[in-house]
């Protein structure tokens, strides 16, 4: 199967991750633009006047739009029953996430739903979303487990993200957060917690029926510590997943040193990141993944991207999509957030979404770029230009998504 996409205005040619640096700012932008796909794959892509001659199976008109990387949400908690408006509007009164969270409410409350509902609830109420998160421009989606807090809980979320997984015609990358709070029948005991949700039968059937790639904890007064936090990832290690920490989010609390310590994919959040933690991120093979959303729907600091920017770290993007921190499906909209909290360009918040967003997900080796041999996962946008797309907030640009070579969107 070939085709040709032609008619692009521009082609933003990201490379593959990790991309930090010039490189980051600057991603190359070829002007008149065609691509070629064969099974698949982007087998040419370059100034259209050049394009290779040969049979064609499928022309596809970009009509003078743009063409990017397919977007890649490498943080969400898409997954999840019930909602929070309550708790939005106790917050807009000037109650905190942390204050909703001791009272009992927040992820507790969120757990309560999804105790109550089996996986057939759990995909019906969430397949809707992830569809309208696919519409966005993703296509590559990460989604956590952590609602359900209990070993037979946190399986059957494993479950519905499986089943969720089956019914979308993208990739969906699934993660065990059984550490993401203590639940109440623990309360008081949060070793023990630690030691039940680690526990070797309940990972080694994670492992077995390969229900998660990575595993996650949510490392926070309120939730667990450094030693809590480095127990659970290490236990999950032993079974083949690799760490990812919810780190710096309400305090400076030492979550992204683990994070690097453990050699985890990526330290996300970091709103309240230090310069020493900076540092340590340097010279690791962590990428720091930001959530501007949390700032915009919890009124909080935002993180300091452009100090990350100028250490040359390959700073990413994503929506945390979940129903206490922010409720955002749309990460076109977070890379507004981006541009507009965070005072990144529209081409950084590009990189961040696509190249390094594969790499906090360990697949910058075939997706997230527009590189020869990379999977064809791309979209056609309906603007002349990069820029006109995070500038034009909450409206959608996206007019094709194409998955593998094939438009699953148009
Ligand atoms: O990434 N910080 C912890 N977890 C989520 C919030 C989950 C919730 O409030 O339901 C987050 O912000
Ligand atoms: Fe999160």
């Amino acid at each position: 199967m070939r085709s040709l996409i032609n008619n692009i205005a521009q082609l933003v040619a990201v490379p593959p991750g990790p991309v930090g640096g010039q490189a980051f700012s600057n991603p190359p932008i070829v002007e008149k633009a065609a691509l070629v796909i064969e099974d698949g794959k982007i087998a040419w892509f370059g100034p259209a006047a050049n394009a290779p001659a040969g049979k064609l199976d499928e022309m596809i008109d970009a009509a003078g739009g743009t063409v990017v990387p397919g977007l890649i949400d490498c943080h969400t908690h898409a997954v999840f029953a019930g909602s929070r408006e309550g708790e939005f509007v106790r917050k807009l009164k000037g109650a905190s996430y942390l204050e909703i969270l001791e009272s009992g409410g927040g992820i507790r409350s969120t757990m309560r739903s999804v105790r109550a509902a089996n996986v057939e609830q759990l995909v019906e109420e969430s397949l809707p979303r992830v569809k309208r998160m696919i519409a966005a421009g993703v296509t590559t989606l990460e989604i956590k487990s952590g609602y359900g807090l209990s070993p037979d809980d946190e399986l059957k979320m494993l479950r519905a993200i499986r089943e969720i997984a089956k019914r979308v015609p993208i990739e969906i990358v699934p993660t065990f957060l059984g550490a993401h709070a203590l639940p109440p029948e623990f309360d008081g005991r949060p070793d023990d917690y630690i030691a039940a949700i680690s526990d070797d039968g309940l990972l080694e059937r994670i492992a077995n029926d390969k229900l998660a790639e990575f595993c996650d904890v949510f490392c926070e007064r309120g939730a667990f510590n450094v030693e809590q936090s480095r127990r659970f990832l290490a236990a999950c290690k032993t079974h083949g997943m690799t760490p990812k920490v919810h780190a710096e989010q309400l305090s400076a609390s030492g979550a992204t040193k683990l994070a690097v310590e453990m050699d985890a994919a990526s330290a996300d959040h970091l709103e309240f990141i230090d310069d020493s933690t900076i540092a340590a991120l340097q010279g690791s093979r962590t990428i720091p993944v930001l959530l501007p959303g949390c700032s915009f729907f919890l009124h909080s600091s935002p993180a300091p991207a452009r100090k990350l920017i100028d250490a040359g770290l390959p700073v990413t993007l994503a929506t945390d999509c979940n129903p206490g921190s922010a409720m955002i499906e749309s990460l076109p909209l977070i890379m507004s957030m981006g541009c507009a909290i965070l005072r990144m360009t529209p081409a950084e918040c590009l990189v961040a979404c696509t190249a390094n967003a594969a790499t906090a997900l360990r697949r910058q080796d075939c997706i997230g770029a527009i590189a020869v041999g990379h999977r064809a996962d791309l979209l056609i946008l309906d603007v002349p230009n990069l820029d006109r797309w995070p500038y034009r907030v909450g409206v959608s640009a996206v007019r094709t998504v194409i998955k593998h070579g094939r438009i699953i969107q148009t």
